[in-house]
């Protein structure tokens, strides 16, 4: 069969409140994790494909208008593997041009938006090959063997990811989570941003390091147990026990790289005045305001937006700038998932 399509897809990125550290058969989690997907943290891509039996594979890759070797090649080992569900693969010229609206030296992980973009290209693509309707977990599912935490970016919101008896989710797509109260409808995500740089471990390294870790049993219980108290307390509209939650989960995180067989931190001193500010302007306001972490050192600032925004961006400018660098702030929020274009 012959098949020509150009398309547009931007994906965004998100951040999870229930971290997946720890991973098997590739990229299955080894607990389930929940997560709110992201804004204006976005990857375009631009999408040429041609499918012909006569054709052999062939990627023609950039990023930001220039050529990418190393992004490419994990792009065309990645094709390789998903290739096994999707076999016109094999016979495709693929052109595609990607680019972040997020500056990249900003320290963000750009795979979870990078993969979900592709991923749901890809779905796109086999979608209208097969003349049925675009597939959201299919795409997921795809954006999942790219990078674990792009299976969460696909749809707005909040999504669940990984199996819990209690729960219908899946370990190989993620689940939206429709019941969240309406206090949390508008959510912000404010990165304060202490380091640019690439990151000293990759996540990849990091996953792997739970691998005989001494704490991996108790820690894939307690992100169980956060999960379902996470979940109650956003139906309820609970502020105060989902902050309680995230901010332990952040912590845990990086107390698990720091007694891994081979320990590192990733934290920097910054990271952690920047924490001690948002509990102290926490305790003094009374203002719901809360941390997370990603797999690096900055830091990632939770809070309802609404009534106390213009208090909260006045506290983070003057208080937490001299921590920062680059564009210090990326000011982000809740958001809607993938769009086509
Ligand atoms: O998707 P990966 O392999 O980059 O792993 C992401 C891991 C964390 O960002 C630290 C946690 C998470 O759930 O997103």
């Amino acid at each position: 069969m012959k098949f020509n399509h150009r398309f547009q897809v931007s994906a965004p990125s998100n951040i999870a409140f229930v971290k997946y550290w720890g991973k098997f058969h590739g990229q299955l989690p080894c607990n389930p994790s929940l997560s709110m997907t992201l804004d204006s943290c976005r990857s375009h891509l631009k999408v040429d494909v041609k499918v012909d039996s006569t054709l052999d594979f062939q990627l023609d890759f950039s990023f930001e208008g220039e050529s990418h070797p190393k992004f490419a090649q994990r792009i065309e080992k990645y094709l390789k593997l998903v290739a096994s569900d999707l076999s016109w693969i094999y016979n495709c010229q693929l052109k595609l041009e990607a680019s972040n609206t997020f500056p990249h030296s900003a320290g963000i992980a750009s795979s979870a938006s990078a993969f979900a973009a592709l991923g749901s290209a890809l779905e796109k693509i086999d979608s209208l090959m097969a003349k049925r309707d675009f597939d959201v977990k299919r795409a997921s599912s795809f954006a999942r063997v790219g990078s674990g935490s792009a299976a969460r970016s696909i749809v707005g919101a909040y999504n669940i990811w990984g199996k819990l008896d209690s729960l219908i989710s899946s370990d190989e797509y993620a689940s939206p989570f429709a019941n969240a109260h309406r206090n949390f409808n508008s959510v912000a995500d404010v990165v304060c941003i202490v380091d640019s740089g690439a990151k000293l471990i990759s996540s990849t390294d990091g996953h792997a390091s739970m691998e005989g870790h001494p704490f991996a049993e108790a820690r894939y219980q307690q992100a169980k147990n956060n999960l379902l108290t996470l979940i109650t307390a956003m139906q309820n509209g609970n502020w105060k026990t989902f902050g309680a939650i995230i901010e332990q989960e952040a912590l845990t995180l990086h107390a698990l790289m720091m007694s891994a067989t081979e320990p590192y931190i990733l934290l920097r001193p910054q990271s952690l005045e920047i924490i001690g500010k948002i509990k102290k302007f926490r305790t003094e306001t009374g203002i719901d305001i809360y941390f997370t972490i990603d797999a690096g050192p900055n830091i990632h600032i939770i809070y309802p937006k609404g009534e106390n925004d213009e208090v909260i961006e006045q506290f983070i400018e003057s208080e937490l700038t001299k921590y920062c660098v680059g564009p210090k702030f990326i000011y982000d929020q809740i958001g809607t998932g993938v769009r086509f274009e």
